[in-house]
């Protein structure tokens, strides 16, 4: 594992343009559970009887009383963990440029990272489906479920349910910067979900070199990445930070 560690500290170290691709486990030491394997929420509740947008649609309050209030309250508790502030960490040293995070959390800004791609969109802020206005969650009244808009729409969460398309400013940016990269640290996402399981191949393809942290390999370590570190965020990342010798 050393060898390994050493050998990212030297991508990170020669590289000119290095940007992440993050997903739910860097969140894990967080205290937010992933959306697969064992205790995770996929496992306990059907993505698309509640992550759907028709879903959605047709039954907000299911949907609300399900998954959103405690998503809600489990994000609201959640600080960033020493995955999060490593990379933080990096941007800080101008060893990284930007990440692009399918998490909703907002733990990333919070941990100090100014260029964060959220390619699910945020938890953070809620909006109206009548007059599109926006509200932070904090501000939500819960009191009424589903929550409501002082219009009286439906207020909906500005994240990407299942059946609907990624904001176009976030797809397009993100694949700019796939392509461009010299190297992508890919922190705890499976790698199932497209189109963002598709930014370590567009990376690959243009000669970046890839580099996954995860404590359980994905489709892309045996194709795509060219160093496996095995393990929790967190460790790994306080691993690499102080091979870098970073503060
Ligand atoms: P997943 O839940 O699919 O995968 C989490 C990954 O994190 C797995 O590969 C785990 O092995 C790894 N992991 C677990 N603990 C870890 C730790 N402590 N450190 C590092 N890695 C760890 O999450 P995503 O890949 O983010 O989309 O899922 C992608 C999308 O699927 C989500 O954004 C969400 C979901 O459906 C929408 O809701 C649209």
């Amino acid at each position: 594992m050393n060898k390994l560690i050493k050998k990212t500290a030297d991508l990170i170290l020669s590289s000119k343009k290095t940007i992440a691709l993050t997903g739910a486990g860097i969140s894990v030491e967080s205290g937010i559970p992933p959306f697969r394997g064992k205790g995770s929420l996929w496992d306990k509740i059907d993505p698309m009887e509640y992550a759907h947008i028709n879903s959605f649609l047709k039954d907000p309050e299911k949907v609300w009383k399900g998954l959103l209030i405690e998503m809600g309250e489990i994000i609201s508790q959640a600080e960033p963990n020493d995955g999060h502030k490593g990379l933080a960490l990096l941007e800080k040293n101008q060893l990284l440029d930007t990440i692009i995070t399918q998490n909703v959390d907002g733990l990333h800004q919070f941990a100090g990272n100014s260029d964060v791609i959220e390619f699910h969109g945020s938890f953070a802020w809620q909006r109206c489906l009548e007059c599109h206005k926006p509200l932070e969650t904090t501000k939500v009244d819960l009191s009424k479920i589903p929550p409501e808009c002082e219009c009286g729409g439906l207020l909906r969460p500005d994240c990407v349910f299942f059946g609907e398309m990624i904001p176009e400013d976030s797809l397009w940016r993100s694949r700019k910067i796939s392509s461009e990269c010299d190297l992508m640290l890919v922190v705890g996402t499976s790698a199932v979900v497209q189109p963002a399981s598709i930014m370590p191949e567009i990376a690959k393809r243009n000669g970046a070199s890839v580099v996954e942290i995860n404590p359980e390999e994905t489709p892309l370590t045996d194709r795509i990445t060219d160093c496996f570190l095995k393990g929790d965020a967190g460790k790994v990342m306080n691993q690499l930070v102080s091979a870098l010798g970073i503060k």
